[in-house]
């Protein structure tokens, strides 16, 4: 897995751009209304989304295979410990955190891992903490149609195993 995303980010360099998903500007009002202070952002890749945390003052951490992406997020965004390892195996990390953000991570997982990966970060989060989960749903039909039309996402599917989840699917990942 971790090759895959290495040549990716190889050959693609900041594939969604520097910006912030919406999602992470929501996630943060979010943290900012419950009072979270130290953030966990699994699968961080290059830190387009923690950074927003980390300049606005949340204390942040990024777990990240890509070797490639963790030395781009250094750089782009150095405010944060960023740790190159695998989500599915988080324990080498003591702390315990306010809040989960994690961009569409858990649907390049099976369901074995989608599980293990769920349990990791309720296990990371404080009894009161926060989690926030984005995913490829089967709402996003039409960003499945244009990924259809492009080869480098098909590629993109097969190699990096991406699913597009059931809400059903998703809502039973989430029974733990
Ligand atoms: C679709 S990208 C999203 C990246 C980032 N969340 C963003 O929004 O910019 C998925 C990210 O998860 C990382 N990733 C995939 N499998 C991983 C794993 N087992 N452990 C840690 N990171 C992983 C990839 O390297 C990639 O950076």
């Amino acid at each position: 897995m971790s090759e895959y995303w290495d040549e990716r980010f190889q050959a693609e360099g900041k594939i969604w751009s520097e910006l912030p998903s919406p999602t992470a500007g929501h996630a943060l009002e979010l943290f900012r209304r419950n009072n979270a202070k130290k953030i966990l952002v699994p699968g961080s890749g290059y830190g387009r989304n923690s950074r927003l945390f980390s300049t606005s003052g949340f204390e942040t951490t990024g777990i990240e295979i890509s070797r490639l992406a963790c030395e781009v997020a250094r750089v782009f965004d150095p405010l944060p410990r960023v740790y190159n390892a695998s989500v599915l195996d988080m324990s080498f990390d003591t702390d315990k955190y306010d809040a989960v953000y994690c961009f569409n991570v858990l649907h390049l997982f099976l369901e074995r891992e989608r599980r293990l990966f769920i349990q990791q970060c309720v296990d990371k989060v404080k009894t009161t903490g926060l989690m926030y989960f984005t995913v490829f749903s089967e709402k996003r039909q039409l960003m499945a149609k244009a990924e259809k039309s492009r080869g480098i996402h098909m590629k993109a599917s097969r190699a990096g195993r991406r699913t597009t989840l059931p809400m059903t699917t998703l809502k039973h990942t989430f029974k733990i």
